[in-house]
């Protein structure tokens, strides 16, 4: 059971909250993370590559700091060098990956309470890339945020990486989403 984690962020060096997230998921069984920014400096995104891992998950993590309430821009190419000629002009392949179980995971710098007064959910500000998943026919997660990073401590971040951990082990996988969805025999 493979779990694809595409990490994007442009400094993750001097990262410390997608760096403790992913601390959380350290033996976690199956899981292969593409660091997007290390992997393609040159931004030239290896669509067989990339294929191919999404072909052998069996579910997928989009983790990522907000940037500017989105993506940074590697993941928003990932998506466009990616899923184009996927969706577009690979339907046989597209439709290998129905069902994927997928979850954006997020840290921001604003407090909960900002994004309130901003009248939008993470789920709101997320609707391009939960419009995508449905358009790839994968399967939507509530997302995983992490909030008001600078103001947790070191307790408080290690908490976190514990409950993003057990969010990508609640996540459903891709067989049995494909259960669900096939016609009962009945
Ligand atoms: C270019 C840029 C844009 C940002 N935009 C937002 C934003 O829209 N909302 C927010 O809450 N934080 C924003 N931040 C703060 C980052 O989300 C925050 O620094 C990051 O989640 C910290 O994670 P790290 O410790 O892994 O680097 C932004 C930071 C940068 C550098």
């Amino acid at each position: 059971m493979t779990t694809a984690l595409l990490l994007a962020h442009p400094n993750l060096a001097a990262s410390r909250a997608n760096r403790a997230l992913l601390s959380g998921l350290d033996d976690l069984p199956g899981l292969e993370i593409v660091d997007l920014y290390a992997a393609y400096p040159d931004e030239k995104i290896d669509l067989s590559a990339e294929r191919d891992r999404l072909l052998r998950a069996d579910r997928l993590v989009l983790q990522f700091p907000m940037f500017w309430y989105s993506t940074p821009p590697l993941l928003k190419r990932w998506q466009d060098v990616v899923l184009t000629p996927l969706i577009y002009l690979e339907p046989n392949t597209a439709s290998l990956l129905k069902g994927l179980p997928v979850m954006a995971a997020t840290t921001t710098g604003g407090p909960a309470a900002s994004y309130r007064q901003t009248g939008m959910s993470i789920e709101e500000l997320f609707a391009p890339l939960k419009a995508t998943a449905r358009k790839a026919r994968w399967e939507w997660q509530t997302p995983f945020a992490l909030h008001d990073v600078r103001a947790l401590d070191d307790e408080a971040m290690s908490a976190a990486s514990q409950n993003f951990r057990s969010a990508v082990l609640s996540m459903p996988t891709r067989s049995v989403v494909a259960r669900r969805l096939a016609p009962s025999a009945t």
